[in-house]
């Protein structure tokens, strides 16, 4: 596997950051919906400490994976109709928005609450924001209504893909996977 992405198949870096931040993001959503109905006590700060961590690292993965598309090629679309093509491009650019917006949102109600911040109990990070009620309730709110409309974004994007995979048969899936064997023989290599 090549750490850059080539015309036909991303590459080995992308693939690392795609499968790297879903996990992150699906467990930080998962934990988070958890923590908050968990009993007073430590096993409770503990959950409340670890989702931030891992939100924060998502985050920073954010950072370096909006670089690296940057500097990488990405694939040609596969062949599909055109408005399939606006829908897939359009949720992929919403999925990037709330990959940064859910985490700083998080961040921004945890300052103006005044509570301190730690990733995984080795540094501290500062506040982004005064103490304040007014603001903690937005971003309160911003940070969990985001999260419930990644969910029906990423139903969209799953889907996407498994339709792809399972019924046009073709590489969208494939392409993203590790070590997956692509089905189609481009132009040129056929026999
Ligand atoms: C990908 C990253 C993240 C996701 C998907 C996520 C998701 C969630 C979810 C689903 C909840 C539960 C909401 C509820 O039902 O009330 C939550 C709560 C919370 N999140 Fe995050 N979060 C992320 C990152 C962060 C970060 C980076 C911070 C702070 C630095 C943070 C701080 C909090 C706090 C303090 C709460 C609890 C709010 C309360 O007490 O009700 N989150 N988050
Ligand atoms: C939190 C979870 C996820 C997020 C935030 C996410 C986000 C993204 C983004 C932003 C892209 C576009 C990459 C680019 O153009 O730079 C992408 C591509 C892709 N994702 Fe996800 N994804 C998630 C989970 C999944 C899952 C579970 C699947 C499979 C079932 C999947 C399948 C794909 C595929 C196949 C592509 C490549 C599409 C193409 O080549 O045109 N993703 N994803």
């Amino acid at each position: 596997m090549t750490l850059r992405s080539d015309q036909r198949r991303w590459g080995g870096v992308a693939k690392t950051f795609h499968w790297l931040m879903a996990l992150g993001i699906v467990g930080a959503g998962v934990l988070g919906l958890v923590m908050t109905g968990m009993e007073r006590g430590m096993a409770k700060l503990n959950a409340f400490a670890l989702h931030k961590s891992i939100g924060l690292t998502v985050l920073a993965l954010f950072v370096l994976r909006l670089a690296w598309r940057f500097f990488d090629r990405r694939p040609a679309d596969l062949p599909m109709p055109r408005i399939q093509r606006i829908t897939a491009h359009a949720v992929h650019g919403v999925l990037y928005l709330f990959m940064l917006a859910i985490p700083l949102s998080g961040w921004i109600y945890n300052s103006a609450r005044g509570y301190p911040l730690q990733w995984f109990k080795q540094f501290n990070l500062p506040a982004l924001a005064e103490k304040s009620d007014d603001l903690a309730q937005l971003a309160i709110g911003v940070h969990v209504w985001l999260f419930w409309l990644l969910v029906v974004v990423l139903a969209a994007h799953v889907g996407g893909a498994l339709l792809h995979h399972f019924f046009e048969r073709d590489d969208t899936l494939r392409r993203m996977l590790p070590f997956a064997r692509l089905r189609a023989t481009p132009p040129g290599d056929a026999p």
